[in-house]
C-alpha cells in the first residue's frame, strides 16, 4: 500500500495515543494523511491542539466521517465499543469493502466488526502507549491476517511492544493489557501511601515509589529470570522483606490480584455476549 489515508474515527484517548506514536515513527510505508474524527467540535479542538503535523487533518461530526472514510484506506475505529453499530451506521454508504479497519475497541469481536469489511484486525491496548511505552495484543479476521498483518505490526509497533494472539485469548489480553494499568496505579499509590505513612515526604515516596516499578519491571525484563527467582534473592532470612511479602500473602494480594484479571476478562467476554 502506498500514499494511502488513515481515518481514525474517534480519536480520544487511544486513537490519539496510537495516532501519536505513528507520528513519532518512520516505518515504510507511511501514511500520506491521518484524519482524525471526533464527535464534538470540543474535542476536535483539542486534538488539533494536540497533533501540529503536515500529515494532520481534524474534523468532527457525522458528515466528517463520511468524507473521512471514503478517503480513507485504512480506518482505525477508536470510539466506545457500545457506539461501534452507531458509527457503522454513519459510514457504511462511504466503505468500498477494501478498506482494512484496525479496531481499538475492547470486547467487539472481528466477526461484529465484519460489517464494515472483511479485513478487520482488532488490536488491544493501553494509554502508555501514548508515551511509546505502551503494549498491545492483535489479532486478525482470515482475510486480513493474509493481507495485512505486515502493515498492522508495522503501525501498531510505535506505541511500544507488539503481539500477535489468537483471538480466543483477547479477552485475556483485555484484562492484561487494557485494564492492568490501573491495577499498577492501584499497586503505585498504595506504596506511595505507605512511604508517607512511614514519614517519607509525598514527593520522595511518589518518586522512590515510580523508581521501584520501573527498575524491577526491566530488571526482569533485562535479566529474563522467572519474577520468583529474583524475589528471592531479595529476601534475607528473617529480613525486612520475607516480613513484608508474609502480610501480602495474609492479605490475599497475590490472589487478589489474579482474580482482577479474571474479573476483568470475564466483563470483556460479556460485552460480546450481551449484543
Ligand atoms: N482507555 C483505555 O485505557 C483503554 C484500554 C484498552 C482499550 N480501550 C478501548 O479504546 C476505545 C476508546 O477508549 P478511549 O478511552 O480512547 O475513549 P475516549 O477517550 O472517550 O475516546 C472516544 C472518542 O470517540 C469519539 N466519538 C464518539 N462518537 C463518535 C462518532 N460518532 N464519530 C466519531 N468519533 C466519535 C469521541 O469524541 P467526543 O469526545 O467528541 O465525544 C472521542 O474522541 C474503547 O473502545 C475502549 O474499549 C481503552
Amino acid at each position: 500500500m502506498k500514499d494511502y489515508t488513515i481515518a481514525v474515527l474517534g480519536c480520544g484517548n487511544l486513537g490519539s495515543a496510537v495516532t501519536n506514536a505513528i507520528l513519532n515513527s518512520s516505518f515504510e510505508p507511511y501514511p500520506a494523511k491521518i484524519i482524525c474524527c471526533t464527535n464534538s467540535e470540543k474535542s476536535a479542538e483539542n486534538v488539533r491542539a494536540k497533533f501540529d503535523h503536515e500529515i494532520i487533518e481534524v474534523s468532527h461530526g457525522i458528515d466528517s466521517n463520511k468524507a473521512a472514510v471514503a478517503k480513507a484506506n485504512i480506518i482505525i475505529l477508536g470510539c466506545k465499543p457500545y457506539m461501534y453499530q452507531t458509527v457503522y451506521e454513519q459510514v457504511k454508504d462511504s466503505l468500498n469493502g477494501e478498506q482494512l479497519l484496525i479496531s481499538l475497541l475492547a470486547g467487539t469481536t472481528t466477526d461484529e466488526l465484519s460489517i464494515f469489511t472483511p479485513y478487520v484486525a482488532k488490536v488491544m491496548t493501553n494509554t502508555p502507549a501514548q508515551y511509546g511505552c505502551g503494549m498491545a495484543a492483535v489479532c486478525f479476521s482470515k482475510e486480513a491476517e493474509a493481507k495485512y498483518s505486515e502493515l498492522v505490526m508495522k503501525l501498531i509497533q510505535p506505541i511500544g511492544s507488539a503481539v500477535q494472539i489468537v483471538e480466543k485469548n483477547m479477552d485475556a489480553a483485555t484484562a492484561l493489557v487494557g485494564s492492568a494499568p490501573a491495577f499498577v496505579l492501584l499497586m503505585l499509590e498504595s506504596m506511595i501511601d505507605g512511604g508517607v505513612r512511614m514519614g517519607l515526604p509525598f514527593d520522595v515516596a511518589k518518586e522512590s515509589a515510580i523508581k521501584v516499578m520501573e527498575g524491577t519491571a526491566k530488571m526482569v525484563l533485562d535479566s529474563g529470570e522467572h519474577p520468583a527467582v529474583l524475589k528471592s534473592k531479595i529476601c534475607t532470612p528473617a529480613g525486612t522483606t520475607i516480613g513484608g511479602l508474609a502480610k501480602l500473602e495474609d492479605a490475599g494480594v497475590r490472589s487478589g490480584i489474579i482474580r482482577a484479571i479474571e474479573e476483568s476478562a470475564l466483563i470483556s467476554a460479556s460485552f460480546s455476549k450481551k449484543k
